[in-house]
């Protein structure tokens, strides 16, 4: 299969003059002399950065150990990510704020460096008194709110090992990656705000646990909604729990390849990934590329508006930006609740510098008008960054223009869960942007795109790899190691595959063109087609699915279902919504399908295999909104396409 890009873009702007002068790294000259570097001697560059970005307890012996695939990084050296977090601030800037929280009806908490602290030193040692031991797991499925940064940073304190699930999650989402990973004890709340509706979490994990979590000890319900609270059986209150518990906490000084969280990620196929990120690698680079990539100061009001559901919320709303000792900005609801303009009211009232979201949200802002962003005055905002998914010039430009005001860098970062942090992004105030380009990656990333010869495309168009590794890279799959090896590092022998295509450009640019595998990314989130199929498929009546992305305007791609029903059971749009709530229980809202289509077979291959490029064709090829229901034959295309897949 060849890589092709229709994109033509020219427009190129440099660093904002004023930006670039005050800037961590001032030019892209800069830049390339701390490229070379890293590339001369990778042991001795690595090992400053670690040392400038990380607190150590104990100092590291040996910098980097690669048994493809398996990395090692500062073995011997022994550290904690949440004294790096929080203690390393209280004798100087202590008072600094920490967290400006506001929920989605308006209600709000600022909470401080050493407040922060004494919070996440006391739900440690309620942890403590819990049983939880450094390597056990911790479950949290909590709102944006301050209790999800706590939680995270409580479990790093102790050297337990946390595993967020996305609020968003159903029930079932939530047990299998619960007993996948073995938790003992689980952080929630009784819900949490969102488009002016309750997300009952409580009641999810009830079903959770009906539903069987064997290793699961204990639950901690954090009190948000407001709705009295009945706790049951092993459930135990947030704040009785921690009101008794002293407000410092000696954190647990852990090896540097000691692990830090397991998140599930979609994969191809069905089963999510719980991808394992480890302690002094992560952390470090998460602090170094927070401060580059945003170009942080103390004084910054730093906003990105991801869920900690998502690795974005791991990296860049707590670890990173806290290490910098930055005020985070975190809001707990809907983008438009209660009216289009909710982000850039609370950009305007915070006095947000830095904002980092991502395009889906760019477009969906763009289509509701200019009126809702021009109606605040946005003048505090220094800089922006896009994530999650490519970002089409269009919004670029009027994320540069509308909310930028023209004079903030636009950063688009390119990373994955896998990552740990960004790789590929422009730096602020060095490098020159185009608008819908990830641009070069970061001193000592070393990303390469091959052709299906494995040659390197020196420009051109190919599939994305990365080639040496890296501090922050994932370091296994939870509980499945064979996986790790064949979903990452057997596409090309040793090398990491990213599971995306891009094209570089005669600059060397990196323009990346989305998933090449069955992955797709829907508003921002990663959905694996495989995991929506057999949610279809277990609804019952249904024979076979076949989920495929197809371009939109809004959501990047969104989901087209091919089904073919069980004999006797009728099409119709009966079957439709029930298949839809039925994908919303099993996964999420997120997981529903956009456009169900019946139809009486699938195309497959002479081998058994579903023609997937030619059902994206059809799914993209024509308005079919009017017939939908209607059962299509496609083993008539497939027979005419047999030859090319
Ligand atoms: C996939 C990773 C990394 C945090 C959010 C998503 C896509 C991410 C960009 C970007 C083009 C991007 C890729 C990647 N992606 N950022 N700036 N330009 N594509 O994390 O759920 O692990 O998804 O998101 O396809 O592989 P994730």
């Amino acid at each position: 299969m060849s890589i092709e890009s229709v994109l033509q873009e020219n427009r190129v702007f440099a660093p904002p003059e004023g930006f670039a002068a005050r800037a961590h790294i001032k030019s892209l000259a800069e830049y390339r002399k701390l490229y070379a570097e890293a590339e001369r001697d990778p042991d001795a560059y690595w090992a400053a950065r670690a040392n400038e970005e990380l607190h150590w307890q104990t100092p590291f012996t040996k910098v980097s150990e690669w048994q493809a695939p398996h990395a090692k990084w500062f073995l011997g050296g022994k550290t904690n990510l949440s004294y790096n977090c929080l203690d390393r601030h209280l004798e100087k800037r202590g008072d600094h704020l920490a967290l400006r929280f506001e929920g989605e009806p308006k209600d709000s908490l600022t909470l401080t460096y050493r407040e922060l602290h004494a919070r996440v030193c006391r739900l440690a040692n309620a942890l403590k008194a819990l049983g939880v031991k450094p390597g056990d797991r911790v479950g949290i499925y909590l709102p944006m709110t301050s209790e999800a940064v706590i939680a995270m940073l409580a479990c790093a304190r102790i050297g337990a090992v946390h595993s967020v699930v996305f609020g968003g999650f159903s029930a079932e989402a939530l047990r299998d990656r619960m007993a996948d990973a073995g938790a003992k004890v689980l952080l929630t709340a009784d819900g949490g705000w969102r488009k002016g509706g309750v997300v009952p979490l409580l009641e999810n994990v009830r079903a959770a646990v009906a539903a069987g979590i064997p290793s699961l000890q204990k639950v901690v319900v954090a009190q948000r909604t407001g709705v009295s609270l009945e706790l049951k059986g092993n459930e135990v209150g947030w704040n009785a729990l921690c009101e008794k518990q002293p407000a410092t906490c000696e954190p647990e000084w852990v090896d540097s390849e000691h692990p830090l969280f397991i998140l599930y990620t979609s994969g191809s196929t069905g089963k999510p990934k719980g991808v394992l990120h480890t302690t002094a690698g992560y952390g470090m680079w998460a602090s170094l590329t927070s401060r580059w990539v945003f170009d942080l100061r103390h004084d910054d009001v730093y906003w990105c508006t991801a869920d900690v559901g998502w690795v974005t919320g791991h990296s860049y709303v707590v670890y990173g930006p806290l290490m910098n000792g930055v005020t985070v900005v975190m809001y707990e609801g809907a983008p438009t609740t209660p009216g289009p303009d909710r982000f850039w009211d609370i950009i305007e009232r915070h006095r947000v510098t830095i904002l980092y979201t991502a395009p889906t949200a760019i477009r969906a802002f763009m289509r509701l008008g200019d009126e809702h962003v021009k109606k605040h005055d946005l003048r505090s905002l220094r800089l922006l960054g896009s994530v999650g998914e490519p970002i089409n010039p269009e919004a670029w430009m009027w994320y540069r223009d509308v909310v930028g005001g023209g004079r903030c860098p636009v950063v688009d970062t390119w990373w994955q869960t896998e990552t740990g942090g960004i790789l590929v992004t422009p730096l602020p105030g060095a490098t020159p942007t185009k608008p819908g380009s990830a641009t070069l990656p970061l001193p000592g990333i070393h990303p390469a795109v091959l052709d299906d010869h494995g040659q390197k495309v020196e420009q051109g168009g190919g599939k994305l790899f990365v080639v040496k590794p890296w501090p922050s890279m994932l370091r296994t799959i939870w509980g499945d190691d064979a996986r790790f090896k064949t979903t990452y590092f057997s596409e090309r022998e040793g090398l990491y595959f990213t599971g995306d295509g891009a094209r570089v450009d005669a600059d060397g640019y990196l323009w990346l063109m989305g998933r090449v595998d069955d992955v797709v990314n829907v508003a921002g989130h990663r959905l694996g087609t495989a995991e929506v199929e057999s949610a279809l498929v277990s609804e019952g009546r249904v024979a076979e699915a076949a989920v495929v992305g197809r371009p939109d305007d809004l959501k990047g791609t969104a989901l087209v279902a091919f089904v073919t029903l069980k004999a006797g059971v009728e099409a119709g749009d009966e079957m439709k919504a029930a298949l839809l709530k039925h994908v919303g229980k099993e996964i999420g809202a997120i997981a529903r399908p956009d456009e169900i289509r019946f139809a009486s077979a699938l195309p497959k291959t002479r081998s058994g295999k579903i023609m997937r490029r030619l059902l994206r064709d059809v799914a993209a090829g024509k308005d079919s909104k009017q017939d939908t229901t209607t059962l299509e034959d496609l083993s008539v295309l497939a027979a005419l396409r047999n030859d090319e897949e």
